[in-house]
């Protein structure tokens, strides 16, 4: 049942890379935020494993960033921006156990290589832009049916 709003709910989270004290607060907001929508558990679990894995992508790899979600009727829509040193080869990035994750990033249990395929999985659109040197964009849609 599409989600009864009045046009659109919006808000951003900044995003500072390094910084695991914080690490997972934003994608815990629109959690907390989806759940008191009412926005049914199905969907509720991919959009936050979708933002978590995206916004610690900007925790371990870029120096800052920025969450946005756009709540409709119809579907969230998260774009998470970063800072940082873009990706390479996205071909490869998407690949499931890919990784440069540095040891002490493994170490903290980070690294397995599955955040973006995981990110794809449980979006319904899954969009990726990355200048190397400059940054990376990830925007990804999860349908209200
Ligand atoms: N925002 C980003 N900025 C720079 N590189 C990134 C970013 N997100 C992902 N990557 C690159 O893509 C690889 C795969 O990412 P992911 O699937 O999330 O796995 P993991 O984070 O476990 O390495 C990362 O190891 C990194 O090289
Ligand atoms: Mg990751």
């Amino acid at each position: 049942m599409p989600l009864n709003i009045d046009g659109c709910i919006e808000g951003s989270y900044q995003l500072i890379g390094g910084n695991f004290a914080t690490a997972g607060e934003a994608s815990t907001c629109l959690k907390l935020k989806l759940t008191e929508l009412g926005v049914a558990e199905t969907i509720i679990r991919r959009a936050s494993i979708a933002t978590f894995e995206a916004e610690m992508n900007v925790i371990i790899y870029a120096a800052a960033g920025w969450l946005h979600y756009y709540i409709t009727p119809h579907g969230i829509k998260i774009r998470i921006e970063d800072m940082g040193p873009g990706i390479e080869d996205i071909e490869l990035a998407m690949q499931e156990g890919f990784s440069t994750a540095p040891e002490w990033v493994r170490e903290l249990g980070w690294g397995a290589g599955m955040g973006l395929p995981n990110m794809k999985k449980n979006s319904d659109l899954f969009k990726i832009d990355t200048v190397v040197g400059e940054g990376t964009t990830v925007e990804m849609v999860i349908n209200i049916p």
